[in-house]
């Protein structure tokens, strides 16, 4: 391999790299200054306004998304269902090395920090879902997603479902033992669940870490027990009495407790085994059934990691090396065009099949005109497909040695391919878009499948394949139409039995009280994704108060610009929507959100991080948490010193030790309702 792949046109790509590296680091100081410190530096709108450039350069440049990019949880990330807990220690990422120069950069680092050589524990980097799994006395208690790293989600009971999490540790065990770890599905599962979600007409997954991400957050333990969803554990969050003086000999300790530890992790003594063994995984990837992205090199002697010590963001004893995106050649059969949810017009790539990072890829985006003219990819022509990891496939470019002579250029069609409405393209944008906002069949579907989606109003079982017939059948027009469909209807679909019949009804019904964000989101304006749906809903908590909102009302929201201010106005003020609104609010869609914006700001208890523990006698624990969050409280899980005060009931438990160990308040029933104001 090269020392260096960067080509000279890729120095934009690294330009933005760095950018984007910078971006994400300024919004973990500040997500950490706000969620941690209490103490922010900058006002929201700052804040919102750099989570905005990395989501605008994270679009363009989607292969340098990662699951640990802010962009991957703010807004809606720190979900509705479930409680936040609070990490013992900070879940880290890790720093990343792309070139072999750049890992033994980091290897000489090492060895110059500590002045002597270490041994390393190489292991396979698994591209799941992070998560830390607490033991208390042997047995498991808890289930946590890494959230921002610093405060996750409980997800306890989906965790129980996870085969091969133990629910017992073997041997004896006292006190709380931590460990973190990997969920992740394996790939032939994955391919088999995607494909009987969609026989059922449901909607399949992107990639097996977006499917183990959202087996874990489903609300019904159950259905997480139907993913077939698995654990690797590499690594140690607390582990009370004891202490190691190896990462390998922790690895040990947990593999004899029952945890899974991979068997293909090593420990290597020099530079030159570490490099044999990222060689070796780079060419033999796909020999495991679970998609790895990379090794982790771990400094092996605790000693030698507590020297180096890490930053806020990771640890300086680890790196992960992360393999080249995988590159193959293949035919561009031809290049067609779809028109999306907003009319935009994009080109795409329609290939000779081929594997390629893992999964079979047969169309490739290529995004607007002027990246096919600068590409110059033709018909007939050899072409290099990349995929890394989850990322969506892209063309890098032609073989221009196998370039048929005559070969012609391109040219981006007049008509809409779905609806044959002439195209427009303002003078400013880069896009063309099919002007037929209503009419077009092709914008109707896509934007009844974004309505479903997980992002807007979460319609499982509602996939392209049921919404497409549900259309073609004339029953579905636009995304309210949803609501009006009846059981005989969907008896007639084909496939569609009184099992599928009763789960599709049942996801509709449930999705009609989702939080309005999720359904304005849902409503296909222009310039309104999740972050911006939650600002405005936070300032207008009805579809009718943002509806009559004027112009200057919306724009004074705080991170809300002009633009977006024109579009959402303008969006409300068309007959169709307002027909569209009507026919929600008739089907009984929840139009606003009864406890605006969450924790009220000058409750009895703003501001305050409260843990219950024990049983209440006046109140159930649901209860209590709806009660002490009404009145402006964070109810977390876990004690730690910044936990303002602990609720004590009858039989507390391993809570109410902490609490006394780090000296916070700890209150009795009586003097929490006194508190609450009851
Ligand atoms: S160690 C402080 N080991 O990769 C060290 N992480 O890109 C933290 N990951 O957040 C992580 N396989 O979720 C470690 N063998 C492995 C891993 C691993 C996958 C994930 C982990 C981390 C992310 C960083």
């Amino acid at each position: 391999m090269s020392e260096d792949r960067r080509e000279p046109e890729e120095r934009r790509r690294s330009d933005v790299r760095l950018r984007i590296e910078e971006l994400r680091e300024q919004i973990r100081h500040h997500q950490y200054r706000y969620y941690v410190e209490d103490d922010p530096e900058v006002s929201d709108a700052e804040y919102d306004e750099l989570v905005r450039e990395l989501e605008k350069l994270e679009t363009e440049f989607p292969e340098f998304v990662t699951p640990d990019s802010p962009t991957q949880r703010v807004g809606g990330q720190v979900s509705e269902l479930f409680a936040p807990v609070e990490h013992r220690t900070p879940m880290l990422s890790l720093d990343n090395a792309f070139t072999w120069d750049e890992l033994s950069e980091w290897g000489r680092r090492v060895e110059r920090a500590v002045g002597r050589a270490g041994d390393f524990v190489c292991e396979l980097k698994i591209d799941g879902v992070a998560v830390a799994l607490t033991y208390e006395d042997g047995r498991y208690i808890r289930g946590a997603t890494r959230g921002d790293g610093y405060t996750g989600e409980d997800i306890t009971a989906n965790i129980r479902t996870v085969g091969g999490a133990p629910m017992r540790l073997r041997g004896e065990h006292s006190g709380v033992l931590e460990v973190r770890g990997e969920v992740y599905l394996p790939v032939k599962a994955f391919e088999e669940m995607n494909r009987e979600l969609q026989e059922a007409g449901g909607r399949a997954f992107a990639n097996p870490r977006n499917a183990a991400a959202g087996s874990l957050r489903q609300k019904d333990p159950g259905v997480t027990a139907r993913r077939p969803l698995r654990l690797w554990v590499h690594g140690l969050g607390w582990a009370d009495g004891r202490r190691f003086s190896r990462h390998s000999e922790a690895l040990d300790h947990l593999r004899e407790a029952g945890l899974p530890v991979n068997p293909d992790n090593a420990v290597l003594d020099s530079l030159e085994e570490v490099f044999a063994f990222c060689e070796k995984w780079q060419e033999g990837r796909h020999d495991v059934d679970y998609e790895i992205d990379g090794v982790v090199v771990k400094v092996d002697q605790i000693s030698l990691q507590e020297e180096l010590g890490a930053t806020a963001k990771a640890p300086r004893w680890a790196i992960a090396y992360k393999f080249p995106p995988e590159e193959r050649t293949t035919l561009l059969r031809g290049i067609f065009t779809h028109t999306g949810r907003t009319g935009k017009v994009t080109p795409f790539a329609q290939l000779e099949p081929v594997f390629v990072g893992g999964v079979t890829v047969t169309t490739a985006t290529l995004h607007n005109e002027s990246e096919v003219a600068r590409k110059d990819v033709r018909p007939g022509d050899h072409v290099i497909v990349r995929r890394a990891g989850d990322v969506i496939p892209e063309v890098v470019g032609p073989v221009m040695q196998k370039r048929k002579r005559g070969a012609r250029r391109w040219k981006f069609p007049k008509e809409c391919p779905s609806c044959g409405t002439p195209l427009v393209r303002e003078e400013s944008e880069a896009d063309w878009r099919c002007p037929n906002r209503e009419g077009c069949p092709s914008q109707n579907i896509e934007w009844l499948f974004h309505f479903a989606g997980r992002g807007a109003m979460d319609i499982e079982h509602l996939g392209y394949k049921t919404g497409m017939a549900l259309m073609d059948r004339g029953w579905v027009a636009d995304p309210a139409d949803v609501y009006f469909i009846t059981e005989e209807q969907l008896a007639e679909l084909p496939g569609f039995k009184e099992k599928s019949i009763g789960n599709l009804l049942g996801a509709i019904e449930g999705s009609k009280d989702r939080p309005i964000w999720r359904l304005l989101v849902g409503l296909n304006i222009r310039h309104v994704g999740t972050t911006v749906a939650r600002m405005l809903t936070r300032a207008f908590p009805s579809t009718e108060r943002l509806a009559a909102a004027k112009m200057e009302e919306i724009e004074a929201v705080e991170g809300i610009g002009p633009e977006i201010a024109r579009s959402v106005h303008e969006w409300f003020r068309r007959p169709e929507s307002k027909r569209l609104l009507k026919k929600l609010r008739k089907a009984g869609v929840r139009m606003e959100d009864p406890e605006p914006g969450g924790p009220t700001p000058d409750g009895p208890l703003a501001g305050k991080r409260v843990v219950l523990t024990g049983g209440l006698e006046s109140m159930s624990r649901d209860e209590a948490t709806k009660a002490a969050e009404a009145a402006g409280a964070r109810v977390t899980s876990s004690v730690s010193k910044s936990t303002d005060f602990v609720v004590a009931g009858t039989d507390p438990g391993s809570k109410y030790d902490k609490a006394v160990s780090l000296g916070v308040e700890i209150i009795d029933e009586e003097e929490f309702r006194r508190r609450l104001g009851l």
